[in-house]
């Protein structure tokens, strides 16, 4: 029985096969329509979610199967004071694999321990969300065709961004592949994320300036300032508004950039980029759907 709490879990070619698979689901949805039949996926979440708690749950539907869980911790024994190894082991006795997102980072981890299904990390604190970059990953690799040999920039709020922190360590592992840190000096990327870009030798800059750098990009990965992260609501309040991608700041853009954002967009896309063909950020919500149908037939083992 297998998790997947962190996206270094998946090997590339272990990847590919995700990627291929929701590329057929994509072609031919009916043939998977009834592979999880009498199956039940648990979405535990106890931080706020839109697009990754009902995509999972769509993602089980459309493959047959049924879905239980709960979307706020308030509403969960939680705020009786149950640990996180108590609801796993609880849960396992219901469903068949959980989604699990939690503020903590490691909660899931932890679920993982004591589940005696499948644990997907739906993402834990400011640290990873694999499932995300499932999304990502078939984002590019549909609008590119590859990950070898692109210019990465990842933009915003580098340091409490769980999604930019798994999609590096995703990308990390392909060829030529160079990373553009654009943040505020107090949002920088962490230091054992540089660590393990120096220790592989890959090639990334820091900067500040996104205009300065945006001719040279190939995917431009906008996030949110992660308020929730923040300590002091007027630090948040400061840096909230750092980047906004207007179409006068593209002017200068790659006409075949891709730009990404996991959404929930507060202000760092003007709406007026939407209709741009470069906009992904709406497939990439469709796609991340296809890929988490691939990862539950995976984790489950259906053929
Ligand atoms: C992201 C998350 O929860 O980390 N959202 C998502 O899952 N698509 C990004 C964010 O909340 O800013």
């Amino acid at each position: 029985m297998r998790s997947l709490i962190d996206i270094l879990e998946l090997s590339t070619a272990e990847l590919d096969k995700l990627l291929a698979t929701a590329d057929d689901i994509i072609e031919n949805p009916q043939k998977y329509a009834h592979k999880c039949d009498g199956k039940k996926l648990a979405t535990l979440f106890f931080e706020p979610s839109t697009r990754t708690r009902l995509s999972f749950e769509a993602a089980m539907y459309e493959l047959g199967g049924n879905v239980l869980g709960f979307s706020e911790a308030q509403s969960s024994s939680a705020a009786k004071g149950e640990s996180v190894a108590d609801t796993a082991k609880t849960v396992s006795c219901y469903a068949d694999i959980i989604a699990m997102r939690h503020p903590k980072e490691g909660a899931p981890l932890v679920a993982s321990m004591n589940a005696s299904i499948p644990v997907i990390n739906a993402g834990d604190g400011g640290h990873n969300h694999p499932t995300q970059t499932l999304a990502d990953l078939l984002t590019i690799h549909r609008e590119k065709g590859h990950f070898d040999n692109l210019t990465v920039g990842l933009c915003g709020d580098l340091k409490f961004g769980r999604t930019v922190h798994s999609l590096i360590a995703a990308l990390r592992r392909y060829d030529n592949v160079k990373f553009v840190f654009i943040s505020p000096n107090e949002l920088k990327i962490p230091d054992y994320v540089k660590d393990s870009l120096k220790k592989a030798n890959i090639e990334y800059t820091e900067t500040t300036d996104l205009e300065a750098v945006m001719p040279t990009l190939d995917i431009l990965y906008m996030t949110r300032v992660q308020r929730e992260r923040f300590f002091n609501e007027e630090e948040y309040l400061r840096l909230k508004d750092s980047y906004i991608l207007t179409p006068e700041k593209l002017t200068t853009a790659k006409s075949d950039l891709s730009i990404l954002h996991p959404l929930p967009r507060v202000n760092e896309i003007s709406v007026a980029i939407d209709s741009d063909p470069r906009a992904c950020y709406f497939k990439q919500v469709l796609y991340g759907k296809y890929m988490r149908m691939a990862l539950i037939l995976m984790l489950l083992e259906v053929e």
